[in-house]
């Protein structure tokens, strides 16, 4: 049979398929297509799982308006950070549990990195971003720098496992090659894409085309990772290696402490804790500051997205004025390798819900043929949250942890969670530091570090570590200086 009798087959079947669901118009350009380009396109409307889409686009319309917040919601409770840490018997066997574990070697480490960073408007893999304060490392080799150093520190191997998209996943790997895997080896870091949904026009429901001849894909968020992970093998690789549980973070926060102990301990050992999937929190700034919020309901531990918070409750307060839902998510976890076998494996892990977000798509006007650029969100696209799975968890804990010691996320372009803000987070941490050893630190009035410090992991992966180095007396004001 010829390619050209093979195609003229698959467009007919195609063309039922799409009739039976409304969306014949991703055929629109078909005939004007090269045989290479047909091809293409009918491979990837075989692989657009239609009855789903279908069923989602039904269910949106029908819980857009009845879509609420459980009766018995309340606000979850949480491990404070200087409880789980202190040098009590608690804290430190906490600690202790948790250095046992790390040193067994079988923590690994997952970084979601499939993102498309629209709000930074950066041109390349978020994780390829400039974000240290002085020498403007990039955010893979913050990670990197903190493997390194743990791996030293603990004498042992940390598998590091990353999440891209179809979309970055080539430029993603191309930067670890070129960048020499930042001295790590590259046997143990995995790099492997998530799964991508159809973004669809916002009033008809219609798969968008990006062109005449691809339809417009997007990453299926970091809910995506658990499938990713059991399809890219990264689960078995993790068993083989002897992971038994997955340090879960995002790819914009250089400030992540992705080998925490203390974390780790509480995670795999507290008595309210199943061990099944943990997260860290930080208090939020104020009602209206836009993170998910750790609640509770029916005895399970939940993120209530910002957006779905009702005012009243996003700014109720305690008798002492302080926030009653006071934990926002930061997108750390802790994640045991057979809950997320269990989700991937059993089916579960349908039961994570697509959220549906309005964003600008480009794409090709199926009438005129012409390409569009939206000013104003036009698409509607399907993600699901990782955040998802704490409900499925039978008791699931949360630690508190200091926005100034590890929150300083990289999202926007400028204002909050800018550049300009994470690196005053990050000077502030570094002076913290400096200070604790006694050196002299400039501050301004608003008790801000007035001087850009970086200390590079490799020198201290945590403060204590700044004790086997030489320090100046003091940083002058405005000094730019690198450790
Ligand atoms: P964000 O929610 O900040 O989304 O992702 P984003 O796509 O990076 O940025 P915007 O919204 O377009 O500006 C939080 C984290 O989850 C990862 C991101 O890479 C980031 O580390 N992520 C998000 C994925 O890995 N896959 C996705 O599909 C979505």
């Amino acid at each position: 049979m010829s390619d050209h009798e093979t195609t003229t087959i698959d467009v007919a079947a195609v063309r039922r398929a799409l009739e039976a669901h409304g969306q014949e118009h991703l055929l629109r350009f078909h005939d004007e297509l090269t045989p290479d380009q047909q091809r293409s396109l009918l491979e990837q409307i075989e692989r657009l799982d239609l009855d789903e889409l279908a069923g989602l686009l039904g269910a949106h319309a029908a819980s857009a308006e009845t879509a609420g917040l459980p009766d018995d919601l309340e606000p979850a409770p949480y491990h404070s950070r200087a409880e789980a840490a202190s040098d009590d018997e608690i804290g430190q066997t906490h600690r202790k549990r948790g250095l046992d574990l790390i040193r067994r070697g079988v923590l690994g480490l997952f970084t979601v990195a499939g993102g498309q960073g629209t709000r930074l408007g950066w041109n390349g893999p978020k994780g390829t971003y400039p974000a240290t304060v002085v020498t403007g490392k990039p955010l893979f080799r913050c990670f990197a720098e903190q493997v390194i150093a743990a791996q030293r520190k603990y004498g042992i191997t940390i598998p590091w496992y990353i999440m891209t998209s179809p979309q970055n996943d080539a430029a993603t790997r191309a930067f670890f090659t070129d960048n020499n895997c930042f001295g790590l080896l590259r046997q143990n870091i995995t790099i492997f894409p998530q799964g991508t949904m159809p973004s669809v026009d916002a009033e008809t429901g219609r798969v968008l085309l990006a062109d005449r001849d691809s339809i417009a894909l997007n990453p299926d968020g970091h809910g995506g990772a658990i499938l990713a992970l059991r399809e890219s093998g990264a689960l078995d690789d993790m068993r083989s290696r002897g992971v038994e549980h997955i340090s879960y973070f995002q790819v914009d926060n250089p400030m992540t402490r992705i080998v925490d102990p203390v974390f780790l301990g509480l995670h795999a050992g507290a008595t309210d804790s199943s061990g099944e999937m943990s997260s860290k929190m930080v208090a939020r700034r104020s009602a209206d500051e836009p993170v998910g919020v750790f609640a509770r309901s029916g005895g399970r531990t939940m993120v209530v997205e910002y957006s779905d918070l009702p005012p009243d409750l996003a700014a109720a307060t305690e008798p002492d004025g302080s926030l009653r839902f006071i934990a926002g998510s930061i997108a750390v976890h802790l994640i045991s390798v057979a809950f997320a076998e269990q989700l991937a494996g059993s089916g579960t892990d349908a039961a994570l819900p697509f959220h549906r977000a309005r964003k600008k798509v480009p794409h090709v006007d199926v009438e005129t043929g012409s390409s569009v650029e939206p000013e104003e969100p036009n698409a509607v696209k399907f993600e699901k949250f990782i955040f998802d799975a704490l409900t499925l968890a039978s008791s699931s804990l949360v630690l508190e942890t200091d926005r100034t010691d590890e929150f300083a996320p990289i999202k926007n372009g400028r204002g909050n969670d800018s550049p300009a803000t994470s690196h005053q987070l990050q000077s502030d941490r570094a002076g913290r530091w400096l200070e604790a050893h006694g050196v002299e630190v400039p501050r301004d009035a608003a008790g801000h570090v007035d001087a850009q410090i970086e200390i590079s992991p490799l020198t201290a992966l945590e403060m204590e570590d700044l004790v086997a180095i030489d320090l100046p007396r003091l940083v002058g004001r405005g000094e730019e200086l690198v450790l």
